[in-house]
């Protein structure tokens, strides 16, 4: 799968760690930055995330700030984009199949590597349900 991969410098240490996890289980990793803890602003990060996905550049996309709470608010603007922080592999699961949501927020300085790699696995390996799921995400257009 190709995914898009974005964090602020609270972020940066988690997005490392779920790239390597990305990388070897052969995904396509995009790393949209940061580069480094020094201090960003995630609106940036959330941006160009957003954007790949909107432009069909990519599928799927995650967001990695302290707390993945400003990542979740800034996703949430753009047209299109279903952005679910999630702390551990339920949320993860039911984002997917009720909720199709394409990006996944987490927290770096609240989750730590295993629950992190967890949620991330469970996230990419679980399909849409569709049906009157469908119909509620028509809503939200
Ligand atoms: C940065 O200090 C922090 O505010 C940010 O990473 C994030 O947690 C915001 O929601």
């Amino acid at each position: 799968m190709n995914i898009i991969i974005g964090c602020d410098h609270g972020g940066f240490e988690l997005k490392q760690e779920i790239m390597t996890f990305l990388l070897e289980h052969d995904h396509q990793v995009m790393d949209a930055g940061c580069y480094s803890t020094d201090s960003v602003d995630y609106p940036d990060f959330a941006s160009e995330v957003c954007r790949a996905i909107d432009t069909q550049t990519t599928d799927k996309g995650i967001l990695i700030c302290g707390t993945g709470i400003g990542m979740s608010i800034a996703a949430n603007r753009y047209p299109g984009i279903r952005a679910a922080l999630c702390m551990e592999p339920f949320s993860a699961r039911m984002s997917r199949e009720h909720n199709d949501a394409n990006v996944l927020c987490l927290g770096g300085r609240l989750t730590g590597v295993s629950m992190a790699t967890a949620i991330v696995d469970t996230w990419l390996n679980t399909e849409f349900s569709g049906g009157r799921h469908q119909r509620r995400i028509d809503m939200l257009e």
